[in-house]
């Protein structure tokens, strides 16, 4: 039974995977490396407060919860004490071994390791650990306290008694939003299911940036196609508040280990070359003042990219899943982007006659920007997804 966890790393996701355990019951202890120490227990007890002053914390208070919650610079020695170690450290593979191996070695037999990366091999993880039957991935959202989604990564190594009493007890942790949708990822890929799903979407994006530059069209109208005003934000404007630099690294990831296509565009290069990083630097594909949203008209599309061809590209990627065997059902795909983001699963419209057109979506895009990636994958041409219900 799990009650003592070890959160490891005091940055965006390690505080908010905290307080979501304490919030769940959990004894939580918390190992850190550095003087990001008081700024974490900070945002913990700040996250808490903010909720108990709505009235959201049941049968509690933060007070309460913060007496569960120790602190360590010592990881070997604070991990004997551990029923589930979760790491949430830097990204950076050979941290995160080392974190394993020193995990594996002090914790006590019954314990489960399981680590946050959004795009390290958990397999490798699991070597280091020395004990790969007990560790998987439980990959969260941030803020983890408002996302529901959290993608559960099993490895050709970890065991079905491990799988089920992480998902288990990620059901447990409370979120703001709602239950929590906790899918089982069947294989360890890139992406995994919800930023997989994305990721075709990226090489698009990147393109047309490239061709409105060629033909002198401005990035905004790129932006316009696919914005709505039922968008928080507009693809452009994300992207300038998460970071270039962010977008940039996970291009050359992909690029690395899913398909050259992922190689980032003249843009986007020429964007990080200039350190113009978006809002962190005052100036992305929109100059910033501060973190105020630019002014941006919206009356213009450059006629590049469409809504229909982003649920084109993502009921591609979803088959791609299915051939991968990374879900098994493509109600997984759907629901994933349904509980996760609260958007359209692109299978339930796929399904309701647009099969012939978004095949011929997909042929036509792939042709003009020269992506071989983005073709019709055999499963989505065959229309054989229908089978994995
Ligand atoms: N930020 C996100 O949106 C997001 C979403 C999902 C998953 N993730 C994953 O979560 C992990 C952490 O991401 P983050 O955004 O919180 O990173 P971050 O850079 O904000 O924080 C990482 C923390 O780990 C600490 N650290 C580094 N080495 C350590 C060690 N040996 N022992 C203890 N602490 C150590 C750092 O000091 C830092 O406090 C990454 O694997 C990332 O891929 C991030």
């Amino acid at each position: 039974m799990i009650k003592n966890v070890l959160v490891i790393g005091a940055g965006a996701m390690g505080a908010g995977i905290s307080q979501i355990a304490l919030m769940g019951g959990f004894n939580v202890s918390l190992v850190i490396k550095d003087k990001y120490f008081d700024k974490c227990i900070e945002k913990i007890r700040f996250g808490l407060e903010k909720l108990e002053s709505k009235k959201k914390l049941k049968k509690t208070t933060s007070k309460e919860l913060l007496t569960h919650l120790s602190r360590s610079t010592n990881l070997a020695e604070s991990v004997k004490k551990a029923d589930l170690v979760l790491e949430a450290v830097t990204e950076n593979l050979e941290i995160k071994k080392n974190v394993f191996k020193i995990a594996g070695e002090n914790s006590p037999e019954h314990c489960i390791l399981v680590s946050n990366t959004s795009s390290m091999s958990i397999k490798a993880l699991g070597e280091a650990s020395g004990r790969p039957e007990k560790v998987c991935g439980a990959h969260f959202f941030n803020p983890a306290p408002l996302m529901r989604l959290v993608e559960i990564v099993r490895t050709d190594k970890s065991s079905d008694e491990t799988i089920e009493i992480v998902k288990k007890w990620a059901e447990k942790l409370p979120c703001v939003r709602g239950k929590r949708y906790v899918p089982i990822v069947l294989k360890d890929r890139p992406g995994f299911i919800a930023n997989r799903l994305q990721a075709p979407g990226i090489i698009a994006l990147d393109w047309a940036l490239d061709y409105a530059v060629e033909n002198g069209i401005p990035l905004e109208h790129v932006d316009n196609d696919l914005f709505t005003p039922f968008m928080p934000m507009s693809p452009l404007i994300l992207l300038d508040y998460i970071g270039l630099d962010v977008n940039y690294s996970i291009s050359k990831h992909y690029e690395s280990v899913l398909h050259p296509d992922f190689k980032p565009g003249e843009v986007m290069s020429k964007k990080i070359e200039m350190n113009e990083l978006g809002v962190k630097t005052g100036k992305g594909l929109y100059e910033w003042k501060g973190n105020t949203l630019p002014e941006v008209d919206r009356t213009h599309k450059a006629g590049i990219l469409s809504l229909e061809l982003v649920f084109a590209l993502q009921a591609n990627e979803g088959c791609r899943l299915l051939e991968e065997k990374v879900v098994d059902k493509y109600s997984t795909v759907d629901d994933t982007l349904r509980n996760g983001f609260n958007m359209l699963g692109p299978f339930s419209i796929l399904m309701d006659g647009n099969e012939e057109k978004w095949i011929q979506l997909l042929e036509d895009f792939a042709k003009k920007s020269g992506k071989e990636y983005l073709k019709p994958c055999e499963l989505m041409k065959s229309g054989g997804y229908k089978e994995f219900h």
